[in-house]
């Protein structure tokens, strides 16, 4: 198939209802390295970010912090941005759901539709999870032996509720959906695809409920200002309002929306349902095309198996872990410790086990052993590259390029924690290959051009590893690259096919990438920073 130029990634827009955890982070991370790694591979790529700003709940929290809602928002908005500034997410745009070109295209959407008769006035009698925002069915709640109600998805009590409001007529477009994913097997994971199928379209999919007129804070449709558009229909178009949909200029639309674009949505497993469903059916009615793929992320759980949630009070906030260990320390564990696509468990003990094998005991050693030696025995220059005069060097020069082209398929395939693992199986080809070759005795033997063949590979493996785990670690793989001194045209990913042009390069300075954490203390650390002081 045809690779088509122009790449959208987006991740959902998080709530505006509090702070942000490190569940949260994951998402951002991960769709920020593919971001990143596309860019690298050449595309036009963009990333989108942004905060989902409506809803009773949020109107609930503002009036407890004693704000209107907006200021709130505005606050809440604000610290998102800091932390995504601090962990080096690089959006190339931030969507808020109360910017007024998004709320002028939600009301133009839900105009279009209702004149359409895709969407209608009815009744909504339900029960209602407020945390969640969502109304469940009689056959959806889960009922105790009390005959008491709860969420489903949270597990918390639901009220019913009853009200007058506009619906989605989603029934109409069953048979197109179930067709939609016949045709494209690949828009989302199959053992998902059955998961929706027979949770939610067979047991006979109802109408979306898209208004309420319980509360203000939320889109006022023109034709019947009391209702407001809320959560998913609102949330949802911000994929396209902020690329202009149906404003005077539409460019932004027409590339990133149009053929030549891949649109993938990053979502975690909670919000399937909206995505794979709804989203796709809203499209259709608009009468525009389908993203490419949802890909369904897994979530962060505790150690006990319990979801990290702002709601459930027991979320780990990201900036003790970041001071402590550094943003790439962080992202990279979230990329390579946590199977992408399944649940994971944020456990101290990994945490820092993942740190120290990969980072300070592979990848940071390279490069400290490396450009150490250069500095002992030749001045911090890199040796002359000379076509190699050992099978072992010949050999390991090909199978950097094994692993390459296993990286760049995984990565590609947004297969990113085997991608990462792939990198760091590249960077211990350069490790394996230093102890078998062990460069001080070449150097007290006098070999001296063993030494340099040796030298000169290990530069060059910490180059094209550093530039394929860059995008997990902008940061730290930059400074890896800034001292060994590679000039900038040597910093492509298709320049990682090109071996011998270190020759001569003066090194900078050098100082440890990554300290080699203590493992007790630092487990103490993080189980008193989940579970609190121990009594
Ligand atoms: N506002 C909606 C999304 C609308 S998208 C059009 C929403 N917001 S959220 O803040 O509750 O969650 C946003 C994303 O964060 C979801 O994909 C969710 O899966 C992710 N995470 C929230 N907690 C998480 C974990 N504990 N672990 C991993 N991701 C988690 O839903």
């Amino acid at each position: 198939m045809e690779k088509k130029k122009n790449f959208y990634i987006t991740t959902p827009i998080y709530y505006a209802s509090g702070n942000i955890h490190i569940g949260h982070t994951y998402c951002c991370v991960c769709a920020d390295t593919i971001a990143r790694y596309k860019r690298l591979a050449g595309y036009n790529v963009r990333f989108l970010t942004g905060s989902d700003e409506h809803g009773q709940k949020i109107q609930e929290k503002a009036k407890q912090a004693g704000l209107e809602p907006q200021a709130y928002v505005d606050q809440i908005a604000q610290s998102f941005k800091d932390i995504w500034k601090v962990l080096d997410i690089s959006y190339d745009y931030y969507v808020r759901t109360t910017d007024d070109y998004h709320v002028a295209l939600v009301q133009k959407v839900f105009s279009e539709l209702l004149e359409k008769g895709d969407i209608y006035l009815g009744k909504y009698t339900g029960w209602y999870c407020t945390p969640d925002e969502t109304f469940w069915s009689d056959s959806q709640v889960e009922v105790d032996e009390h005959g008491n109600h709860f969420c489903p998805d949270c597990h918390r009590p639901v009220k019913q509720d009853s009200e007058e409001a506009y619906f989605l007529n989603v029934k109409k477009f069953v048979p197109w959906l179930l067709e939609f994913y016949e045709k494209n097997p690949e828009f989302f994971a199959k053992d998902k695809m059955n998961e929706m199928i027979n949770t939610f379209i067979k047991p006979g999919l109802e109408d979306l409920c898209i208004t309420r007129t319980s509360f203000s804070w939320g889109v006022p449709i023109k034709e019947d200002p009391k209702h407001v558009v809320y959560v998913w229909i609102d949330a949802l178009l911000n994929y396209i309002s902020s690329l202009g949909y149906k404003t005077k200029d539409e460019s932004l639309f027409n590339t990133f929306w149009g053929e030549d674009s891949e649109i993938i949505h990053l979502v975690g497993r909670d919000i399937t349902r909206f995505h794979t469903i709804y989203w796709p059916i809203l499209l259709k009615a608009l009468g525009i095309r389908e993203p490419d793929k949802v890909i369904v992320h897994g979530l962060l759980l505790t150690k006990s198996g319990v979801k990290l949630s702002k709601s459930l009070g027991n979320a780990i906030s990201p900036y003790p872990l970041i001071e402590r260990y550094s943003a790439d320390s962080l992202r990279y564990y979230i990329v390579r410790e946590i199977e992408f696509g399944t649940d994971g468990n944020f456990t101290p003990t990994q945490f820092i086990d993942r740190l120290n094998s990969d980072l300070a005991n592979s990848y940071g050693n390279l490069v400290n052993r490396t450009l150490s030696m250069l500095n002992k025995y030749f001045q911090g220059v890199v040796p002359e590259f000379k076509d190699p005069m050992n099978d072992f060097t010949k050999k390991l020069y090909e199978e950097i390029e094994v692993k390459l082209t296993q990286y760049n398929a995984l990565m590609e395939d947004f297969k990113i924690t085997e991608g990462a693992s792939k990198a760091i199986e590249l960077v211990n080809l350069g490790n394996k290959y230093f102890d078998d070759v062990a460069p001080w005795t070449q150097a007290k033997n006098g070999n001296i051009d063993l030494l340099k063949e040796c030298l000169y590979a290990a530069c060059e493996i910490i180059r094209i590893g550093s530039i394929i785990l860059s995008p997990i670690m902008p940061n730290k793989t930059k400074d890896a690259l800034d001292q060994e001194n590679v000039p900038e045209e040597l910093r492509t990913l298709a320049s990682t096919h090109e071996i011998g042009k270190l020759s001569n390069i003066h090194i900078n300075e050098l100082h440890a990438l990554f300290p080699r954490l203590k493992k007790e203390e630092e487990v103490a650390y993080l189980t008193e920073l989940i579970d609190g002081p121990s009594k």
